[in-house]
Protein backbone atom coordinates (compact mmCIF):
# COMPACT_ATOMS: atom_id res chain seq x y z
CA UNK A 1 0.00 0.00 0.00
CA UNK A 2 1.56 3.14 -1.09
CA UNK A 3 1.14 6.37 0.79
CA UNK A 4 1.74 9.92 -0.60
CA UNK A 5 5.13 10.43 -0.64
CA UNK A 6 5.37 13.24 -2.58
CA UNK A 7 4.22 16.95 -3.47
CA UNK A 8 4.45 18.67 -6.98
CA UNK A 9 4.58 22.74 -6.97
CA UNK A 10 3.96 23.90 -10.27
CA UNK A 11 5.34 27.41 -9.80
CA UNK A 12 6.21 28.69 -12.96
CA UNK A 13 3.22 30.50 -13.65
CA UNK A 14 3.60 34.81 -14.45
CA UNK A 15 1.55 35.82 -12.09
CA UNK A 16 0.85 38.76 -14.08
CA UNK A 17 -2.44 39.69 -11.60
CA UNK A 18 0.69 40.99 -9.27
CA UNK A 19 2.33 42.76 -11.92
CA UNK A 20 4.87 44.99 -11.11
CA UNK A 21 5.84 43.38 -7.96
CA UNK A 22 5.63 39.74 -9.84
CA UNK A 23 7.61 41.63 -12.75
CA UNK A 24 11.03 39.87 -11.53
CA UNK A 25 10.38 37.82 -8.33
CA UNK A 26 7.70 35.12 -8.85
CA UNK A 27 4.54 35.40 -7.41
CA UNK A 28 5.06 32.42 -4.75
CA UNK A 29 7.74 33.96 -2.97
CA UNK A 30 5.02 37.14 -1.91
CA UNK A 31 5.24 37.23 2.10
CA UNK A 32 1.67 36.55 4.05
CA UNK A 33 3.52 39.35 6.68
CA UNK A 34 6.78 37.47 7.10
CA UNK A 35 6.46 34.01 5.25
CA UNK A 36 6.29 33.48 1.42
CA UNK A 37 3.24 31.68 -0.06
CA UNK A 38 5.34 28.91 -0.85
CA UNK A 39 6.91 28.12 2.49
CA UNK A 40 3.31 28.21 3.69
CA UNK A 41 2.35 25.18 1.05
CA UNK A 42 5.15 23.72 1.89
CA UNK A 43 4.88 23.18 6.11
CA UNK A 44 1.58 21.87 4.69
CA UNK A 45 3.05 19.30 3.11
CA UNK A 46 5.49 18.28 5.87
CA UNK A 47 2.26 18.43 8.04
CA UNK A 48 0.81 15.76 5.41
CA UNK A 49 3.85 13.26 6.24
CA UNK A 50 4.67 14.55 2.63
CA UNK A 51 9.00 14.19 2.14
CA UNK A 52 9.87 14.96 -1.45
CA UNK A 53 9.24 18.32 -2.56
CA UNK A 54 8.81 18.96 -6.33
CA UNK A 55 8.63 22.09 -7.70
CA UNK A 56 7.98 22.42 -11.70
CA UNK A 57 10.34 25.82 -12.18
CA UNK A 58 10.43 28.18 -14.94
CA UNK A 59 12.03 31.63 -15.61
CA UNK A 60 12.51 34.40 -12.69
CA UNK A 61 11.74 31.47 -10.22
CA UNK A 62 15.79 31.54 -8.43
CA UNK A 63 14.38 32.91 -5.62
CA UNK A 64 12.27 29.80 -4.88
CA UNK A 65 15.33 27.57 -5.02
CA UNK A 66 17.51 29.92 -3.20
CA UNK A 67 14.65 30.35 -0.19
CA UNK A 68 14.89 26.51 0.60
CA UNK A 69 18.66 26.40 0.40
CA UNK A 70 21.01 26.81 3.42
CA UNK A 71 21.82 30.65 3.75
CA UNK A 72 25.78 30.16 4.33
CA UNK A 73 26.21 34.23 4.03
CA UNK A 74 23.11 34.71 6.14
CA UNK A 75 23.87 32.07 9.10
CA UNK A 76 27.34 33.36 9.36
CA UNK A 77 26.39 37.14 9.54
CA UNK A 78 23.42 36.09 12.29
CA UNK A 79 26.21 34.09 14.44
CA UNK A 80 28.31 37.34 14.04
CA UNK A 81 25.74 39.34 15.86
CA UNK A 82 24.56 36.97 18.26
CA UNK A 83 20.96 36.50 16.62
CA UNK A 84 20.61 33.13 17.95
CA UNK A 85 17.34 32.72 17.96
CA UNK A 86 16.78 33.80 14.40
CA UNK A 87 20.26 31.92 13.42
CA UNK A 88 17.84 28.72 14.77
CA UNK A 89 14.44 29.90 12.70
CA UNK A 90 16.49 30.34 9.05
CA UNK A 91 18.11 27.13 10.23
CA UNK A 92 15.32 25.07 10.75
CA UNK A 93 13.08 26.18 8.25
CA UNK A 94 11.90 22.78 7.08
CA UNK A 95 12.64 19.76 8.49
CA UNK A 96 16.44 17.75 7.76
CA UNK A 97 14.79 14.30 5.91
CA UNK A 98 12.96 16.81 3.48
CA UNK A 99 14.38 16.32 -0.27
CA UNK A 100 13.64 19.54 -2.72
CA UNK A 101 13.75 18.53 -6.58
CA UNK A 102 13.56 21.11 -8.89
CA UNK A 103 12.78 20.81 -12.60
CA UNK A 104 12.02 22.94 -15.35
CA UNK A 105 9.36 23.70 -17.44
CA UNK A 106 10.72 25.06 -20.07
CA UNK A 107 7.59 26.32 -21.93
CA UNK A 108 4.64 27.67 -20.28
CA UNK A 109 1.96 25.36 -21.96
CA UNK A 110 -0.53 24.92 -18.85
CA UNK A 111 -0.82 23.09 -15.61
CA UNK A 112 -1.44 19.70 -16.88
CA UNK A 113 1.63 20.11 -18.57
CA UNK A 114 3.58 21.37 -15.83
CA UNK A 115 2.17 18.56 -13.81
CA UNK A 116 3.48 15.57 -16.14
CA UNK A 117 6.89 17.64 -16.13
CA UNK A 118 7.00 15.78 -12.50
CA UNK A 119 6.69 12.50 -13.99
CA UNK A 120 10.26 11.32 -14.63
CA UNK A 121 10.56 12.27 -10.31
CA UNK A 122 7.10 10.74 -9.59
CA UNK A 123 7.27 7.34 -11.10
CA UNK A 124 4.40 4.70 -10.64
CA UNK A 125 3.38 6.69 -6.78
CA UNK A 126 -0.04 8.48 -5.91
CA UNK A 127 1.36 12.42 -5.38
CA UNK A 128 -0.26 15.61 -4.28
CA UNK A 129 -0.87 19.16 -6.58
CA UNK A 130 -0.49 22.08 -4.59
CA UNK A 131 -0.90 25.64 -6.25
CA UNK A 132 0.54 27.74 -3.47
CA UNK A 133 -1.54 31.21 -4.48
CA UNK A 134 -4.37 29.10 -2.42
CA UNK A 135 -3.32 29.50 0.76
CA UNK A 136 -5.46 27.26 3.09
CA UNK A 137 -5.58 27.73 6.26
CA UNK A 138 -7.00 24.57 8.14
CA UNK A 139 -7.19 22.46 11.51
CA UNK A 140 -5.28 20.31 10.50
CA UNK A 141 -4.18 21.04 7.71
CA UNK A 142 -5.87 20.31 4.69
CA UNK A 143 -3.66 18.12 2.73
CA UNK A 144 -3.72 16.07 5.93
CA UNK A 145 -7.22 16.07 6.03
CA UNK A 146 -6.73 14.67 1.81
CA UNK A 147 -4.04 12.24 2.91
CA UNK A 148 -6.10 10.63 5.54
CA UNK A 149 -9.01 10.10 2.54
CA UNK A 150 -6.51 9.07 0.12
CA UNK A 151 -5.19 6.25 2.72
CA UNK A 152 -9.24 5.43 2.94
CA UNK A 153 -9.94 5.21 -0.39
CA UNK A 154 -6.91 4.76 -2.46
CA UNK A 155 -7.91 7.34 -5.18
CA UNK A 156 -7.79 10.37 -6.45
CA UNK A 157 -8.66 12.66 -4.09
CA UNK A 158 -9.20 16.93 -5.32
CA UNK A 159 -10.45 19.64 -2.57
CA UNK A 160 -13.40 21.58 -3.32
CA UNK A 161 -15.72 24.04 -1.87
CA UNK A 162 -18.59 26.17 -3.39
CA UNK A 163 -18.50 29.03 -5.38
CA UNK A 164 -20.97 31.90 -6.59
CA UNK A 165 -22.12 30.76 -9.75
CA UNK A 166 -20.95 33.66 -11.47
CA UNK A 167 -17.90 32.82 -10.47
CA UNK A 168 -17.39 29.02 -12.00
CA UNK A 169 -15.33 30.46 -14.94
CA UNK A 170 -12.54 31.03 -12.55
CA UNK A 171 -12.36 27.27 -11.69
CA UNK A 172 -12.51 23.40 -12.16
CA UNK A 173 -15.87 22.84 -11.90
CA UNK A 174 -17.20 19.21 -10.60
CA UNK A 175 -20.44 17.21 -11.42
CA UNK A 176 -20.73 14.84 -8.27
CA UNK A 177 -22.61 12.65 -6.14
CA UNK A 178 -22.52 12.78 -2.35
CA UNK A 179 -21.07 9.17 -0.68
CA UNK A 180 -20.20 10.74 2.13
CA UNK A 181 -19.71 13.60 4.66
CA UNK A 182 -17.62 16.03 2.79
CA UNK A 183 -17.25 13.54 0.27
CA UNK A 184 -18.65 13.49 -3.27
CA UNK A 185 -17.87 10.76 -6.29
CA UNK A 186 -17.21 12.74 -9.80
CA UNK A 187 -18.76 11.98 -12.24
CA UNK A 188 -17.31 14.81 -14.92
CA UNK A 189 -14.74 17.63 -14.34
CA UNK A 190 -14.76 20.76 -16.69
CA UNK A 191 -12.15 23.48 -16.42
CA UNK A 192 -13.65 27.23 -16.39
CA UNK A 193 -17.18 26.81 -17.57
CA UNK A 194 -19.60 29.79 -18.47
CA UNK A 195 -22.21 30.23 -15.39
CA UNK A 196 -24.67 29.21 -17.54
CA UNK A 197 -22.93 26.04 -18.48
CA UNK A 198 -21.71 25.12 -15.39
CA UNK A 199 -22.96 21.78 -14.05
CA UNK A 200 -22.44 22.97 -10.62
CA UNK A 201 -21.23 25.38 -8.34
CA UNK A 202 -18.63 22.68 -6.44
CA UNK A 203 -15.24 24.28 -7.43
CA UNK A 204 -11.85 22.67 -7.65
CA UNK A 205 -9.11 24.33 -5.27
CA UNK A 206 -5.19 24.30 -5.68
CA UNK A 207 -5.11 20.85 -3.70
CA UNK A 208 -4.36 17.53 -5.27
CA UNK A 209 -4.07 14.00 -4.72
CA UNK A 210 -3.70 11.50 -7.98
CA UNK A 211 -2.66 8.48 -8.33
CA UNK A 212 0.01 7.98 -11.36
CA UNK A 213 -2.00 7.22 -13.70
CA UNK A 214 -2.91 10.94 -14.34
CA UNK A 215 0.49 10.75 -16.67
CA UNK A 216 -0.91 8.93 -18.80
CA UNK A 217 -3.92 10.59 -19.67
CA UNK A 218 -1.80 14.61 -19.60
CA UNK A 219 0.31 13.01 -22.45
CA UNK A 220 -2.98 12.46 -24.48
CA UNK A 221 -4.93 15.27 -23.89
CA UNK A 222 -5.44 18.40 -26.43
CA UNK A 223 -4.88 21.62 -25.71
CA UNK A 224 -8.33 23.26 -23.93
CA UNK A 225 -8.92 26.09 -22.53
CA UNK A 226 -6.63 29.43 -22.91
CA UNK A 227 -5.21 26.66 -25.43
CA UNK A 228 -3.25 25.09 -22.82
CA UNK A 229 -2.61 21.27 -21.67
CA UNK A 230 -5.48 21.37 -18.43
CA UNK A 231 -4.71 19.17 -15.13
CA UNK A 232 -8.77 19.24 -15.43
CA UNK A 233 -8.96 17.70 -18.66
CA UNK A 234 -6.88 15.25 -17.95
CA UNK A 235 -8.28 14.33 -14.72
CA UNK A 236 -11.89 14.30 -16.94
CA UNK A 237 -9.79 11.93 -19.15
CA UNK A 238 -8.97 9.90 -15.74
CA UNK A 239 -12.75 9.35 -15.19
CA UNK A 240 -12.67 6.54 -17.57
CA UNK A 241 -10.91 4.33 -15.71
CA UNK A 242 -11.05 5.21 -12.22
CA UNK A 243 -12.94 6.66 -9.52
CA UNK A 244 -12.00 10.91 -8.53
CA UNK A 245 -13.26 11.78 -5.19
CA UNK A 246 -14.03 15.40 -4.66
CA UNK A 247 -13.73 16.29 -0.69
CA UNK A 248 -15.29 19.38 0.94
CA UNK A 249 -12.09 20.53 2.97
CA UNK A 250 -12.36 21.34 6.53
CA UNK A 251 -11.20 25.13 6.44
CA UNK A 252 -11.11 29.13 4.83
CA UNK A 253 -9.48 29.14 2.03
CA UNK A 254 -7.66 32.84 0.74
CA UNK A 255 -7.34 33.06 -3.08
CA UNK A 256 -3.93 34.63 -3.04
CA UNK A 257 -3.53 34.67 -6.77
CA UNK A 258 -6.33 37.77 -6.62
CA UNK A 259 -5.25 41.23 -4.96
CA UNK A 260 -8.51 41.19 -2.44
CA UNK A 261 -7.86 37.17 -1.48
CA UNK A 262 -3.99 38.27 -0.59
CA UNK A 263 -5.21 41.74 1.31
CA UNK A 264 -7.67 39.12 3.23
CA UNK A 265 -4.73 36.78 4.21
CA UNK A 266 -2.49 39.68 5.24
CA UNK A 267 -5.07 40.79 7.44
CA UNK A 268 -6.31 37.69 9.02
CA UNK A 269 -2.51 36.27 9.61
CA UNK A 270 -1.50 39.28 10.68
CA UNK A 271 -3.67 39.80 13.29
CA UNK A 272 -3.00 36.46 14.78
CA UNK A 273 0.77 36.98 14.50
CA UNK A 274 2.69 36.37 17.85
CA UNK A 275 5.16 39.45 17.21
CA UNK A 276 2.77 42.63 15.98
CA UNK A 277 -0.53 40.52 16.06
CA UNK A 278 -1.94 42.68 19.11
CA UNK A 279 -0.66 46.00 17.87
CA UNK A 280 -2.19 45.21 14.38
CA UNK A 281 -5.50 44.56 15.87
CA UNK A 282 -5.40 47.88 17.91
CA UNK A 283 -4.45 49.52 15.37
CA UNK A 284 -7.55 47.53 12.84
CA UNK A 285 -10.15 48.90 15.73
CA UNK A 286 -8.70 52.39 15.49
CA UNK A 287 -9.34 52.89 11.92
CA UNK A 288 -13.24 51.95 12.91
C1 LIG B 1 -6.21 26.33 -11.69
C2 LIG B 1 -6.94 25.11 -12.27
C3 LIG B 1 -8.43 25.17 -11.89
C4 LIG B 1 -8.57 25.30 -10.39
C5 LIG B 1 -7.79 26.51 -9.87
C6 LIG B 1 -7.80 26.56 -8.36
O1 LIG B 1 -6.66 27.47 -12.39
O2 LIG B 1 -6.78 25.08 -13.68
O3 LIG B 1 -9.09 24.01 -12.36
O4 LIG B 1 -9.94 25.40 -10.05
O5 LIG B 1 -6.42 26.46 -10.30
O6 LIG B 1 -7.16 27.72 -7.87
P1 LIG B 1 -5.85 28.89 -12.34
O7 LIG B 1 -6.29 29.57 -11.07
O8 LIG B 1 -4.40 28.55 -12.35
O9 LIG B 1 -6.30 29.63 -13.56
Amino acid sequence: MKKVRKAVFPVAGMGTRFLPATKASPKEMLPIVDKPLIQFAVEEAVAAGITDMVFVTGRSKRSIEDHFDKAYELESELQARGKDELLDFVRNMIPKNINCIYIRQAEALGLGHAVLCAKPVIGDEPFAVLLADDLLDGRPPVMKQMTDVYDYYRCSVLGVQDVPREDTRSYGIVDARRVAERLEQINAIVEKPKPEEAPSTLAVVGRYILTPRIFHHLENVKPGSGGEIQLTDGIASLLSEEQVLAYRYDGVRYDCGSKLGYLKATVVFGQRHPEVGPEFDAYLKSLG
